[in-house]
């Protein structure tokens, strides 16, 4: 690794009798220390004594066999695995080309088994872990803390199951989880595994946690969700403390419940409710006794006290039981539903650049195989290593790597509740130094807001036991790569910045610890079965040193396996641009070491705060106001989100543009969204720049948005009048 060296990799083939020869030539080069143009910085070679991937050229071996002997590679991977029914014949059968049929991809289809089993039973009874710490859950004030064991989590994901099984769940059936970051939320998401249920985590609570506010999605996102994969049953609390903000989380439940109604589809005939922060939060004699009090008075409403707090608890009899009611009383004993590898795991609900969310689909093996092998790699996991992720469960990089990969590998990691600045600016690092904490993953928006607050909180903890740190979700400027590498890491701890997405399933584009030199702001180099390419508007293949869009040649076994109940959303949205590729919809661009960096999104889908925004969904929440006529949405860089929303609003005549309009504008979004998608910036537009066949150009409202006044080519506009007035009406804060 020291110097620039060529890797040739060449494949040929030879068809006799036509004369015809194909030669394939894969380059890779190393980065070396010559390097003048960016810093590069190399493994530190105490990881490198004790790695799973110790250097690169292990890294390009294993990488090598995976693409070139795909079945073998993922059948070893496999074995690790408890398995009813081995895979056995073809692992990997797919079509990535709409024009050849229906967009598919199997792996191990038709071999039998179960992820419970083997990220629980696997772990307890052939590994002996039943006594190892899987989750330290830390709550919302550093005073509330619990430990799980692996066995622990055993019996109670089984009471659950029965419960659920109780509550008439059965196999194929969907449930939606609307839980806080505490035990139960894993523990539900396991038991519907266990019994082949598929859940469906609706919310992103609280997004990344970075604001003390509650950030989540409203109660109609979670109505339209419920609705969209039709569950039977759903699984809440009463309240959460984040930060000093109390959310009653049952009352929205409610209220999406209602709304299910209205819509016409309700569905939901249970939802249970956990006790959480009347009994573990509060945990007082006294709430308790108020609790028992209301219930024996038989009103509808029961409350919960917390420092002086008094919150409602709507309560229907008929429909709402409490989650201790019905699963403390029940066996420790449940038999895993033998599944087939393809059958549904879970659905998670993305923004989509139509407006409507899209429930992407993954399925038991594949996911089971890919989450495992990523997050024993990018981490490079080792029994001793206490792992902290900080992301909510509730998304993508919960569900990979909060429970399904740290539990397949039997980590012990940190479950934590609460937000980076509550009760104080240095609450992660006093955690870190807390538990130990050897490998943490977080987000670029949660770096960027905890760098505001300078080194000092970062130093007033022991952060020795650091050994890797991660990045998700959004790029990750150079800036915080560097204080998140010498401030936080002490200048010893690689920073692993992982590019992946809700339909990957697990990293595709990551550097391992041990063996990728790191260029800060890029996400380095492709997992193992990866195939990357970057592709001009044309869908032409570009080689070398390029920038376009970025795509995957095949699939990895983590792979989305579809849209919940849209194949045709599927296949358009990810397949139809550019046949024979999966399509992630961001740009890309390959350096001379071919390294890759991601530019942004090529779509009309804004990434805030790490969490993906579709702008049709935000216009069509504003267009609902009575006052407005027309409405434009872009993205503006912002110093702590990486970009936030910019609105361009016309007014219906007879309409003023005035300050409590604008409020109700933000609240218009809030309620139909959720605060997570309240607009910074509303402005006037009296007009909205068009070309003449009537199509907004959004590249214009970009650049009067970040006040760009080079706008290059105009002569497609209708009316090239519409830009000086919108200069003129601009929003200069927010
Ligand atoms: O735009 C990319 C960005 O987040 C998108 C995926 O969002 P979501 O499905 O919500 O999943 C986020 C967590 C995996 C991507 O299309 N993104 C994610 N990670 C990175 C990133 N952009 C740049 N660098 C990353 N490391």
């Amino acid at each position: 690794c020291k110097t620039n060296t060529l890797y040739l990799d060449m494949q040929v083939r030879c068809k006799t009798n036509t004369l015809y020869l194909d030669i394939h030539l894969t380059v890779m080069v190393v980065p070396g220390r010559q390097d003048k143009e960016e810093k590069i910085y190399y493994p530190p070679e105490d990881l490198q004594m004790n790695a799973h991937v110790p250097n690169f050229n292990s890294y390009l071996a294993l990488y090598k066999r995976s693409i070139e002997e795909p079945e073998e590679f993922w059948r070893d991977a496999a074995q690790e695995f408890y398995w009813k029914e081995s895979p056995s014949g073809q692992i990997l059968q797919f079509n990535f080309d709409v024009t050849k049929g229906n967009i598919s991809m199997k792996f191990m289809a038709g071999a039998k088994t179960n992820m419970c089993y083997n990220v629980l039973d696997r772990n307890v009874l052939d590994r002996n872990l039943g006594e190892k710490v899987a989750y330290l859950w830390e709550g919302n004030l550093p005073a509330h803390h619990q430990t799980i064991t692996y066995g622990q989590l055993l019996k109670q994901v089984c009471r659950c199951a029965n419960a659920l099984k109780q509550t008439g769940v059965k196999k194929g059936d969907r449930v939606a989880i609307y839980l806080p970051m505490i035990p139960e939320l894993v523990v539900t998401m396991l038991a519907c595994a266990r019994i082949g249920a598929v859940h469906s985590a609706v919310v992103r609570l609280i997004i990344w946690p970075c604001y003390s506010q509650f950030a989540g999605f409203s109660s109609e996102s979670l109505a339209e969700r419920i609705v969209d994969a039709q569950c039977s049953v759903l699984v809440t609390a009463d309240g959460v403390y984040r930060g000093e903000k109390l959310i009653n989380l049952k009352q929205i439940s409610d209220e999406a419940l209602e709304h299910c109604q209205e819509k016409g589809s309700p569905t939901v005939q249970k939802c249970v409710v956990v006790k959480h922060h009347a009994l573990r939060a509060s945990g007082t004699d006294e709430c308790n006794k108020l609790q028992v009090g209301l219930n024996i008075m038989s009103t509808l409403k029961i409350y919960n006290l917390y420092k002086n707090v008094v919150i409602l608890t709507p309560w229907n009899a008929e429909r709402d039981v409490w989650w201790q009611d019905i699963v403390d009383s029940e066996s420790e004993q449940c038999d895993p539903e033998w599944l087939d590898a393809e059958d549904p795991l879970f659905i998670l609900y993305t923004s989509g650049s139509t407006g409507k969310p899209k429930g992407v689909l993954h399925t038991v093996a594949g996911y089971l195989l890919y989450t495992s092998l990523t997050f024993k790699y990018v981490f490079d996991h080792h029994h001793d290593d206490v792992y902290w992720c900080t992301a909510d469960i509730g998304w993508i990089t919960g569900h990979s790597y909060i429970a399904y990969g740290p539990l397949a590998n039997g980590a012990t990691s940190v479950l934590f509740e609460g937000v980076p600045v509550y009760p104080h600016v240095g609450r992660y690092w006093e955690v870190i130094e807390k538990y130990g904490v050897s490998k943490f993953y977080t987000a670029p928006t949660a770096i960027r807001l905890l760098m505001k607050y300078g080194r000092e909180p970062v130093e007033k903890y022991d952060l020795s036991s650091l050994r890797v740190l991660g990045t998700v979700g959004e790029p990750i400027n150079p800036e915080a790569w560097l204080w998140y590498h010498d401030a936080v890491g002490q200048g010893r701890c690689p920073v692993v910045d992982t590019f992946w997405q809700t339909e990957t399933g697990g990293h595709v584009l990551t550097p391992l610890p041990a063996a990728t030199p790191l260029k800060p702001g890029s996400a380095t180099l492709p997992f193992f079965g990866v195939q990357p390419c970057i592709l001009n508007e044309h869908g032409e293949e570009l080689q070398g040193e390029a920038e376009g869009y970025l795509v995957f040649r095949k699939p990895w076994p983590g792979i989305m396996r579809g849209i919940y109940g849209n194949q045709e959303r599927f296949e358009s949205t990810y397949f139809r641009k550019f046949p024979g590729f999966y399509v992630t919809g961001d740009g890309c661009r390959r350096d001379k070491d071919g390294y890759y960096w991601i530019t942004g999104r090529m779509d009309d889908m804004l990434n805030v705060s790490g969490h993906l925004l579709s702008t049709a969904e935000v216009e069509g929440a504003l267009s609902e106001h009575a006052a407005v006529a027309e409405v434009a949405v872009v993205g503006r860089p912002h110093p702590l989100k990486g970009e936030c929303l910019y609105c361009f609003v016309t007014l219906k005549d007879s309409h003023e543009f005035t300050h409590d309009l604008v409020e109700e504008l933000k609240g218009k979004v809030r309620e139909k969204i959720g605060p997570i998608a309240t607009p910074d910036f509303i402005q006037n537009a009296p007009g909205l720049p068009k070309t003449r066949s009537g199509k907004i150009m959004r590249r214009v409202l970009r650049q009067i948005a970040r006040n760009e006044k080079d706008l290059g080519d105009l002569s497609t506009l209708a009316d090239s009048k519409v830009v000086d007035v919108l200069f003129s009406y601009r929003c200069k804060t927010a």
